[in-house]
């Protein structure tokens, strides 16, 4: 069966929605009928040209911040309506081995790709509970589910999403509401370029499919996982991985 759009012109915010994986679950959510709003924190020249090339808006605010997500949430819901599809996807890493691991780069991971998902959550749930629908989708990782060397702090992070997600649709499952996680391998983006082309060619080697994910390959994920009519599917990882960590 095809996954039903949605019947309304639902709202979807997107966290770190204007590049890389981000920006494919954007455009893919505005492609299925979806109005999108695409969150940025730094990259202000990359985020407007996004938008006018796609017509998105985008809103810049600090997702790894409680107060700056819950005021920003409030003042895109008083201009835009509610929001009913929520992708936490604004991510980074700061990897290193554990004994060089600064306490620096430990937490600003974990605020970022972990804590943004119970500050964006804590704006919005309240809301999806009183409309009885919300559609939330967490983008964890392939090194949250396996681990990775070089990543305590991005694979806690990853994983503590998964656990997060888990307990959230629990809560939220009477109201309508689901919350999955999707888990991309290893993704063509600036992130992945990053690192060094020696280990991501032993990477790549060890993919079954053969290549590096598309960013599109994890849209598809997203726009499933939040269709009107995948109203049963709730607390699952989705992985797309191209075979590379089979759990
Ligand atoms: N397994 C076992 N040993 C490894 C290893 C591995 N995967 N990688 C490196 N080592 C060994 C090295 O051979 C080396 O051993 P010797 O000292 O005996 O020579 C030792 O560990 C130190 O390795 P490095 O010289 O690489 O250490 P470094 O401090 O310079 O760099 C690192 C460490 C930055 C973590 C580097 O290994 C690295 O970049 N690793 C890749 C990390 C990675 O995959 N990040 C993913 C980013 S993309 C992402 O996160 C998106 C997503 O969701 C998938």
């Amino acid at each position: 069966m095809i996954a039903k759009a949605p019947t309304t012109d639902r709202l979807a915010l997107v966290t770190g929605g204007t590049r890389g994986i981000g920006e494919a679950i954007s455009i893919g959510l505005q492609e299925q009928g979806y109005r999108v709003l695409a969150s940025y924190q730094r990259n202000q020249a990359v985020a407007d040209e996004f938008s006018a090339r796609t017509g998105i808006p985008v809103f810049k605010f600090d997702a790894s911040d409680f107060d700056a997500t819950e005021q920003s949430i409030r003042t895109i819901e008083a201009d835009m309506g509610p929001v009913e599809v929520l992708v936490n996807n604004a991510g980074i890493t700061r990897d290193g081995v554990l004994h060089k691991m600064t306490p620096q780069n430990w937490q600003d991971v974990i605020e970022t790709n972990l804590s943004s998902c119970f500050y964006t959550c804590h704006a919005v749930i309240a809301g999806m509970r009183e409309r009885r629908f919300g559609r939330i989708v967490n983008i964890s990782s392939i090194n949250g589910l396996e681990g990775q060397f070089g990543q305590t702090n991005y694979a806690a992070a990853k994983a503590g999403m998964c656990g997060f997600t888990k307990s959230l649709a629990k809560e939220s499952a009477r109201y309508g509401i689901t919350v999955n996680s999707v888990a991309p391998g290893y993704v063509d983006t600036d992130m992945v370029r990053a690192i060094a082309p020696e280990v991501l060619q032993k990477i790549i080697d060890k993919i079954p499919v053969g290549r590096l994910a598309k960013p599109e390959d994890v849209a598809r994920c997203v726009n499933f996982l939040v269709a009107d009519d995948a109203d049963f599917i709730t607390g699952t990882t989705l992985s797309v991985n191209g075979g590379q960590y089979m759990s």
